[in-house]
């Protein structure tokens, strides 16, 4: 791939799957191969957005709402750094993305997963061009009593991070019906690994890509 085309690239597990350290690394490895990175996340990414994602961790609401907040954050995102950034020929490396609410909202909390298709739809086709996808997904796969373990007293817990097994079993099965619906979007990287292990996995994925030496 040539280096001024624009590359979007998404990260996703449950909470305690241990994305943010290879989020980093692949930072530096695409800053070392000369590319020019947008390190983001969602939800937030944009002020606006950071605001809406104080109000969706931590204020209890219906699904609905939740959902509506999430993908109004996401737009403005999308409007004012993602698709600027792929337009340049950077590379967006997005903490979670649509994925997670397909996982989190429409598995973890069984919210209408054709209500969030519709959002989807909605949200991220910008005017002139094809539905905004990221063109590669680093599904971090972790079972969920791992994670448990992991996250057990590590801080205080927002929303999310404060539900029980039971509810993260769900959006792990979400994550798996995601990757399945779009196998060639998504990479699985076994998150049990150790860290230096995952980091060859994530490593690898890109180099079969071509996107890194
Ligand atoms: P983070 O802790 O990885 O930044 O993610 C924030 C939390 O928000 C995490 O528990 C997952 C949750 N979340 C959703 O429920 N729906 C979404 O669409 C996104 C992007 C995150």
């Amino acid at each position: 791939m040539s280096s001024n085309q624009g590359l979007f690239i998404s990260f996703e597990g449950i909470d305690g799957a241990g994305k943010s350290t290879h989020i980093g690394r692949l930072a530096q490895a695409f800053t070392a191969s000369g590319r020019t990175v947008v390190l983001t996340r969602e939800p937030g990414g944009t002020a606006l957005a950071e605001q809406l994602r104080a109000l969706i961790l931590n204020q209890p609401m219906d699904a609905l709402t939740e959902a509506l907040l999430i993908f109004a954050a996401r737009r403005d995102h999308l409007q004012n750094v993602i698709v600027p950034a792929l337009a340049r020929g950077d590379v967006v490396l997005c903490d979670r993305f649509t994925d997670a609410t397909f996982a989190y909202q429409g598995f973890g909390r069984d919210f209408d997963l054709g209500v969030l298709t519709q959002l989807e739809l909605w949200v991220q086709t910008a005017p002139g061009l094809a539905l905004v996808q990221p063109q590669l997904t680093l599904w971090f796969d972790l079972p969920p009593s791992v994670a448990a373990q992991r996250l057990a007293g590590a801080r205080v817990p927002d929303k999310f991070e404060a539900q029980p097994v039971a509810f993260f079993e769900r959006v792990a099965s979400g994550y798996a019906a995601r990757e399945q619906a779009d196998p060639k979007r998504f990479a699985r990287i076994d998150a049990q690994q150790t860290v230096d292990a995952v980091w060859l996995s994530v490593h690898a994925a890109l180099r079969q890509r071509a996107w890194l030496p």
